[in-house]
């Protein structure tokens, strides 16, 4: 009996450490680690979030794009969702207030819900860098059906500064070796970059972000028949009524799937960084087999997700666990 319970205990250990050990990185965060802790901590968030995305679909896509604008400037430490210190209106100081966040990121309202509630089950003891982290999970889940566990273990940062977020976030007129030099500094591959770039098939952008391809001229490897739809609907001049919103996948845009791979295809995605991603053979090559294969692309938006989520993880001082996400303890 003691040598049969040992060889299973050892093959569990064994079998979940393939299961979650994460090539490359060394920080120690690990699929529940709010079991003892916080049991319910997973399940009240992803309550939260069903919730919150059948009031407003947006908050799916927001969700998601909030846990990368998290990960990409000082690691997935929650520094996105830090408020002013000073709380004066108008002072460009955080990250969230910085060009690619403000106004666009959404989802903040989600996060601050979801604290509450974990708050008042289990004080002081989930992050919000962790609910960001679930909360895109979650988001995955509900508009994609991309199911996984996400680990977690994450401390919450004490900074935030608006200039490391127009440093650190790719903006939507990079070429294809731009991206891939920003995604490797968070230690993300070409093929990761790719795989992560198919969030655009869920979710909206505002005229301002891909005016360029429109006007003067309209951008050789932008669609025709999109962009004079465009210029002579929803994005009407170069200048003025910028704030109008496009969805990024016509196509299906609740769906989080491989329709995007599609739409480079025929040219109807609206960022350069988008089309770019075919101007190599090998990340055409992928973006030509997640096109035709949705379960292959689901898997792999999966693990790179996980992966996005280990960027300069904070698991000791200074990190902390703030007590409302919108500010430090
Ligand atoms: C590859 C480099 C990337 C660039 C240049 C980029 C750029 C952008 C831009 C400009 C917008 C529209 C903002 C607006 O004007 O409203 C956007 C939206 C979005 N991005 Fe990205 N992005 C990139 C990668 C990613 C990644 C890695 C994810 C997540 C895994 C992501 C998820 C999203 C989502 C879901 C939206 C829609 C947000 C909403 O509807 O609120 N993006 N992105
Ligand atoms: C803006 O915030 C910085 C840093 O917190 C502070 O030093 C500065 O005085 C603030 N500026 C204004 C105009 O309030
Ligand atoms: C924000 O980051 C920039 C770039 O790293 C740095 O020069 C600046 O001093 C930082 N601002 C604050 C208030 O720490
Ligand atoms: C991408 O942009 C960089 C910076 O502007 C430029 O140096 C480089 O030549 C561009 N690469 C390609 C392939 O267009
Ligand atoms: C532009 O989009 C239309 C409609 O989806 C498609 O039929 C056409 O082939 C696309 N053009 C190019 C150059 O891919
Ligand atoms: C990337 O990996 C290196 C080596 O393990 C590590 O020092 C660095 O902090 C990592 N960068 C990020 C953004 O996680």
């Amino acid at each position: 009996m003691t040598t049969g319970n040992g060889g299973s205990v050892l093959a569990v250990v064994v079998v979940a450490c393939l299961i979650f050990a994460v090539p490359g990185a060394d920080a120690q965060l690990k699929v529940g680690y709010y079991d003892a802790t916080c049991p319910d901590a997973e399940s009240l968030i992803t309550t939260i979030v069903h919730a919150s995305v059948r009031m407003d679909a947006g908050n799916g896509p927001g969700l998601i794009r909030l846990f990368f604008h998290d990960c990409f400037v000082r690691g997935c430490d929650a520094s996105v969702l830090l408020d002013d210190p000073t709380g004066t209106p108008g002072n460009q100081t955080v990250e969230k207030t910085a060009p690619p966040n403000f106004p666009s990121l959404r989802g903040f309202g989600v996060i601050d819900r979801a604290k509450r509630v974990v708050e008042r089950r289990c004080p002081g003891v989930v992050s919000c860098a962790d609910i960001v982290a679930f909360a895109a999970r979650d988001a995955s889940r509900i508009m994609g059906g991309i199911v996984f566990a996400m680990p977690s273990g994450r401390l919450d940062g004490r900074v935030s500064n608006a200039t490391e977020a127009v440093a650190n976030l790719p903006p939507a007129n990079f070429n294809l070796t731009q991206l891939i030099t920003r995604f490797a500094s968070k230690n993300l591959t070409a093929d990761e970059m790719v795989t992560l770039s198919g969030a655009h098939s869920i979710g909206r952008s505002h005229c301002s972000s891909f005016s360029s391809r429109l006007y003067p001229q309209i951008d050789p490897t932008l669609n025709n028949t999109l962009a004079k739809a465009l210029r002579a609907g929803k994005c009407p001049a170069a200048t003025g009524r910028l704030d109008r919103v496009v969805q990024l996948d016509a196509k299906t845009p609740l769906m989080l799937d491989n329709q995007y791979y599609k739409n480079i295809g025929t040219n109807e995605v609206l960022f350069n960084s988008d089309q770019a991603l075919v101007d190599r053979s090998d990340t055409a090559a992928l973006v030509g087999q997640y096109a035709a294969n949705r379960k292959l692309w689901s898997q792999k938006f999966a693990d790179a997700m996980v992966k996005m989520g280990y960027a300069d993880v904070l698991t000791g001082p200074p990190g902390e666990i703030r007590k409302v996400c919108s500010r430090v303890n």
